[in-house]
């Protein structure tokens, strides 16, 4: 389907639409590394790593089998075209949200779209670490609503493990991460009541240093922190700072939605929130008083997996059935950046 037409004289005539979640999918590597693998790499223990997040166990990808950012992506995107009974040719854009592009050129997501066999249709990488599929979400809507695209792809897939270092020198890092992909469609609707309700998206690069992977040896390196070949294309994180952050800003940034929407915690039913850290999540749902079901939680078994993670929560959550049509949704993440963001829909 191509994007709508602009009407004469070159102004897109906004229609009045709703856009509705036509379709989720995700998709995780062949190979699951438990805390017990890692013990075995480096001075840690799985005790140490369940007490401090939650984490059990985690999916890297496989890349002497093909795995990567790019054939993740694609996997989950064909499930949700499957799941949205559409085909790849019904697409007009492709969002693609990641952080580990195949290469900085061409954008992953032009070779996506030519992997599903999506024609010559638009395709962007859209780079907002951890909140990458949450910005995307909340872009994906302005331009469905302002009337120039009528389905678009929003997939957030991530292979950070190609960034880490899985023995001592990495052991802050590499135990927390893990590699997936998800995907979901947007579709206009003549359902008006379906849509975004509320949104936020903000960035402090003041913050940049506290989680950032340098390039150069020579350049990325921030006062105060040492400089060395070991560390350029490695994860260098402040876990303790980041830490802190995320508890607050977590909690800020929910509540900051729910009083734009003129909502109370209780009134939405699910919050799809990026795994980072179990300890942060419940500490999240302990401020606002929530049940356990209504913050859902699967680091336990897939780690963080930066902007796959929030879509693959999504799809779990919609193929257990405890998401569907008609309830009120909250995606909520933060990252790199530093940022953070908030999509809360009528779905
Ligand atoms: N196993 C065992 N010990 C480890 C370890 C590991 N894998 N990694 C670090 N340690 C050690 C440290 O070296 C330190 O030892 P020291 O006291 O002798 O120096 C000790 O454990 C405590 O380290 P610290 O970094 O203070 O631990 P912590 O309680 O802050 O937990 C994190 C570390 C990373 C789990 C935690 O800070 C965190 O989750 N931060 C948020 C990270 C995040 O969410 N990032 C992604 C954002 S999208």
């Amino acid at each position: 389907m191509s994007p709508v037409p602009a009407i004469p004289g070159g102004i897109v005539q906004p229609p009045s639409v709703g856009v509705r979640f036509a379709g989720v999918g995700s998709a995780l590597p062949s190979k699951p590394v438990k805390n017990t693998d890692l013990e075995k790499l480096m001075d840690t223990s799985d005790e140490w790593i369940v007490q401090r997040t939650g984490i059990h166990s985690r999916y890297v990808v496989d890349r002497s089998r093909g795995e990567s950012t790019l054939s993740l992506a694609t996997q989950s995107l064909d499930n949700a075209l499957t799941d949205a009974h559409m085909k790849p040719g019904d697409l007009d854009l492709i969002l693609l949200a990641t952080m580990t592009a195949e290469m900085s050129c061409p954008p992953t997501a032009c070779r996506l779209a030519s992997e599903i066999g999506a024609g010559t249709i638009g395709a962007i990488d859209v780079t907002a670490a951890c909140c990458g599929f949450v910005y995307s979400l909340n872009m994906a809507y302005g331009l469905i609503r302002s009337g120039l695209y009528r389905s678009i792809a929003v997939v957030g897939a991530d292979t950070l493990s190609k960034y880490l270092q899985y023995d001592n020198s990495g052991r802050s890092t590499s135990i927390l991460f893990g590699d997936a992909a998800g995907a979901t469609i947007l579709r206009a609707t003549d359902d008006t009541s379906k849509g975004l309700i509320a949104q936020a998206m903000h960035s402090d690069g003041n913050r940049w240093v506290d989680l950032y992977i340098p390039e150069s040896l020579e350049h990325d390196f921030p006062d105060g922190h040492e400089a060395s070949d070991e560390k350029v294309q490695r994860v260098q994180m402040n876990g303790r700072a980041v830490f802190k952050f995320a508890v607050g800003t977590f909690s800020g940034v929910i509540q900051q939605t729910l009083d734009d929407a003129g909502l109370h915690a209780d009134d939405v039913d699910m919050y799809v929130c990026h795994q980072s850290n179990a300890r942060i999540l419940t500490a999240a749902r302990d401020r606002f008083g929530l049940d356990q079901d209504r913050l859902y939680i699967n680091i336990d078994r897939v780690g963080n997996t930066v902007a796959a993670s929030v879509p693959l929560c999504l799809d779990e959550l919609t193929k257990s059935g405890r998401v569907k049509e008609g309830q009120r949704v909250m995606f909520v993440a933060f990252g790199g950046g530093l940022t953070w963001g908030t999509s809360l829909w009528q779905l």
